[in-house]
């Protein structure tokens, strides 16, 4: 964690090597303006932080949910910009405990932002400490231990929270009625996608030739944070096997992305992995999160929240409550024939009361 300029900046991609730290940051954008895509969140955030300018107070809360590497610390970040105030930042697991989060709460300037990322893994005690800190701007401090415990009243700043979340479903609901505005990130489609490339290239000083980034944004699973990843190793590869004069074209944006075996729709070895274990291990299904998490060796938390989001939006999966099962696509694309009675896309909510027996 580094402090500049007031504002606290965290880098938390962790699938970001230490030597691509500073230049992952540096293609942060720094301002709404610069923000590519969210149309309806930018608007929404862009209106309350205007209003609360305009008023010289501090906004709402702001509550950040969405999947992985779309742009939740990069908001936050831009809500301090946007108000001119400094940025803490902490996150759930770092406050197990209330008097960790009372400490922080109680060093806070007027207006500052709070940023809590990773909102949902913050232990209980801190979370319904932080219930009165964000609706009476006060912590109760308590004194003592047994029958002569006190509890003193602590006031605090006006200070807005910003929480993020991959996993807003888990929020309580408590919890997520004290946010004014939840800004909801969805995966990026191709056209904002070539933008955010169009842009890092810039500040990378590549030379990509636009249907190069075309390629790279149709590979990159709706993801800005991905789009930038491959796009660097684009860069290496034209460094290394290209014309010399720093410029990369489709063809080397191909192979690079060949090389690191990133298939035509952008899925990566997990997201084949998985599709591989449903339908070939599992039959296509229903196979339980923990046992499909177990058979590709990684944490159900990792399947939850970084492959499956994707995988359901392109038709592959669907969750049921007996597991998840796999759709036709997903046996079209590994060049699989679905058995008879698979399901069908579009079919029944398979998560709904309507759904069949099958699948409830
Ligand atoms: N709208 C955008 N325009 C341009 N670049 C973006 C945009 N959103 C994200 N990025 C880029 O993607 C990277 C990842 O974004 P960010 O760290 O904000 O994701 P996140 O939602 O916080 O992910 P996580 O849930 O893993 O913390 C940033 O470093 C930034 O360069
Ligand atoms: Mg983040």
């Amino acid at each position: 964690m580094a402090r500049a300029s007031g504002v606290e900046v965290r880098d938390v991609d962790p699938a970001v090597a230490p030597g691509e730290l500073a230049e992952e940051s540096a293609l942060r954008p720094r301002s709404l303006a610069e923000f590519v895509g969210q149309p309806v969140v930018r608007r929404q955030l862009g209106l309350v932080l205007e209003a609360a300018r305009r008023r010289g107070g501090a906004p709402d809360h702001v509550l950040l949910a969405g999947p992985p590497g779309l742009g939740k610390t990069t908001l936050a970040m831009i809500v301090g910009v946007e108000l001119g105030v400094p940025v803490r930042v902490t996150s759930g697991p770092a406050l197990q405990h209330a008097g960790d989060l009372a400490a922080i709460l109680s060093s806070l300037d007027e207006h500052e932002v709070l940023f809590l990322d990773e909102i949902h893994r913050m232990s209980r005690a801190a979370e319904e400490m932080l219930y009165l800190a964000m609706e009476d701007f006060r912590v109760d401090v308590v004194v003592g231990k047994g029958p002569g415990a006190t509890a003193i009243p602590l006031p605090l700043p006006r200070f807005t929270l910003v929480g993020a979340t991959t996993r807003a479903g888990m929020l309580p609901s408590p919890l997520r009625d004290r946010f004014g505005f939840t800004g909801h990130l969805d995966f990026y489609d191709a056209a904002d996608l070539t933008r955010v490339l169009e842009r890092s290239s810039r500040l990378l000083g590549v030379d990509l030739a636009p249907d190069a980034a075309r390629e790279i944004a149709g590979r990159s699973r709706g993801t800005p944070r991905i789009a930038n990843r491959l796009l660097r190793r684009v860069r290496d590869y034209g460094e290394v096997h290209g014309s010399g004069d720093g410029s990369v074209s489709l063809a080397d944006a191909r192979a690079a992305l060949e090389l690191f075996a990133v298939d035509s729709l952008g899925l990566d070895r997990l997201d084949t992995a998985v599709l591989d274990a449903v339908c070939r291990r599992f039959g296509g299904g229903p196979v339980g999160l923990s046992t499909l998490a177990l058979t590709v060796g990684e944490e159900p938390e990792t399947v939850e929240t970084v492959c499956e989001p994707f995988l359901l939006r392109q038709g592959f999966l669907a969750r049921t409550p007996r597991g998840r099962v796999a759709l036709p696509a997903a046996w079209a694309h590994l060049g699989l024939a679905a058995p008879a009675g698979a399901p069908l896309p579009g079919g029944p909510d398979l998560d709904g009361p309507d759904a069949p027996p099958l699948f409830r």
